[in-house]
């Protein structure tokens, strides 16, 4: 069969689509800049002055809880001279200072003071405020939009939200690695590449073999909107062949908070454009993907555990922990692979698996239909190939 005369739908995107740099920044404006994105969970942000700071797209955010108790996103960009005025997750004083030249903001953004501020012969205080933007919670998550016009946060994550609120999400804490909330790495492949491999069960079999071992990946059951979607895949019974991965699955049990009907079960859940969560029975580790550049990525983990996690949680959590270094290790092979491919002049495109691949026809159709240098790169690429083939 001729590849080029399959439905475009079942196509993958064109091997240029992640390697042009045009597309890439306009990924950033109407991909990332345009959702919700997650920046943190609501037990980082109870008291007041207590924050977590993201990026989303190019714009660095803040979300901060007032003294009013509301909770607000706004830039975490100072309207000095661009410093970013906070880092990381914490609790600041009664105001927000930038650390260049002291600057102060309100906690709902507004200028506090000034040093010097006699030298600023056009400084109007009450003109200076840093930008509010959207927050939204969902299942204890915590979500922010700089984009005015786009869906509401529960519009956007369909059924995904209840499935959250069911799991008792929101009910965890966030576990602190050595201090950090955060734990981040970097890869050097473009975004999409980590997206569509995260978004599909079709390697599981053939590039993670311990993980085969552990869960059923035919079992999943799962639901879906347009943009995101939940799944779960029952445990084995079976004891592994490997002790390590046997002295996992005999410490599998469910939190407190968590339904009798998830039992057995590992969740999986992805929210557009590249918030990905696994959910076990132990604990829960989001993933959050943000292009760093045309080719390179940056993922934030965030690992959340049930406030008195116990010693066998615990010790599930740091095997399992244990077992994901080696399945990154086994993705990390194959997605450098792939980058190293959509590069070269004889690949163009290539057909999914309608079933097996079927998250990521939806994310590349979302992906066609925010960014119509897509089809033109499509169009450009097909050209070329009928020409080489004719
Ligand atoms: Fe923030 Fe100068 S850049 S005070
Ligand atoms: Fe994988």
């Amino acid at each position: 069969m001729d590849p080029s005369k399959t439905p475009t739908a079942t196509r993958s995107l064109p091997g240029v689509a992640y390697t042009d740099p045009v597309l890439y920044e306009q990924e950033l404006k109407d991909v990332f800049e345009r959702a919700w994105i997650l920046v943190g969970h609501v037990s980082e942000l109870s008291e007041p002055g207590q924050y977590v700071t993201a990026n989303v797209g190019r714009e660095p955010v803040v979300v901060v809880r007032g003294h009013d108790g509301e909770l607000r996103a706004m830039s975490n960009v100072c309207r000095h001279r661009a410093s970013l005025i906070l880092e990381g997750t914490g609790q600041t004083r009664s105001v927000m200072r930038c650390p260049y030249h002291a600057w102060t903001y309100e906690l709902d953004g507004r200028l506090a003071a000034a040093p010097s501020g006699q030298g600023f012969a056009c400084l109007d205080r009450d003109q200076v405020a840093l930008p509010q933007f959207r927050v939204g919670i969902a299942g204890g998550l915590v979500f922010c939009c700089t984009d005015p016009d786009q869906m509401s946060l529960e519009d956007m994550l369909g059924p995904v939200a209840p499935y959250l609120d069911w799991l008792n999400i929101g009910g965890l804490t966030v576990h602190r690695n050595d201090g950090a909330a955060r734990w981040t790495e970097d890869f050097e492949e473009n975004w999409k590449i980590l997206a569509d491999n995260y978004l599909e069960d079709y390697h599981v079999p053939v590039a993670h073999p311990a993980l085969v071992r552990i869960v059923e990946v035919k079992g999943t059951i799962g639901d879906n909107n347009d943009w995101c979607e939940w799944s779960r895949a029952p445990y084995r019974t079976r004891p592994s062949r490997d002790p390590r991965e046997r002295e996992y699955q005999s410490l599998i049990r469910r939190m407190p908070g968590m339904p009798e009907e998830f039992e057995g079960w590992m969740g999986h859940v992805c929210i557009w454009p590249t918030t990905f969560m696994e959910i076990y029975p132990h604990h829960v580790d989001t993933w959050q993907l943000e292009p760093t550049g045309l080719f390179s990525t940056r993922a934030t983990t965030m690992t959340l555990v049930h406030p008195d996690e116990d010693a066998q949680a615990r010790r599930a959590r740091a095997l399992m922990r244990e077992l994901n270094v080696d399945i990154m290790g086994e993705d990390v092979d194959i997605t450098t692979r792939v980058q190293r491919g959509v590069q070269a002049p004889s690949y163009h495109s290539g057909i999914l698996n309608d079933e097996q691949e079927f998250s990521v026809i939806r994310f590349q159709r979302r992906l066609r239909e925010l960014l119509p240098r897509i089809t033109e790169l499509e169009a450009t690429a097909t050209g070329a190939s009928s020409v080489a083939s004719s």
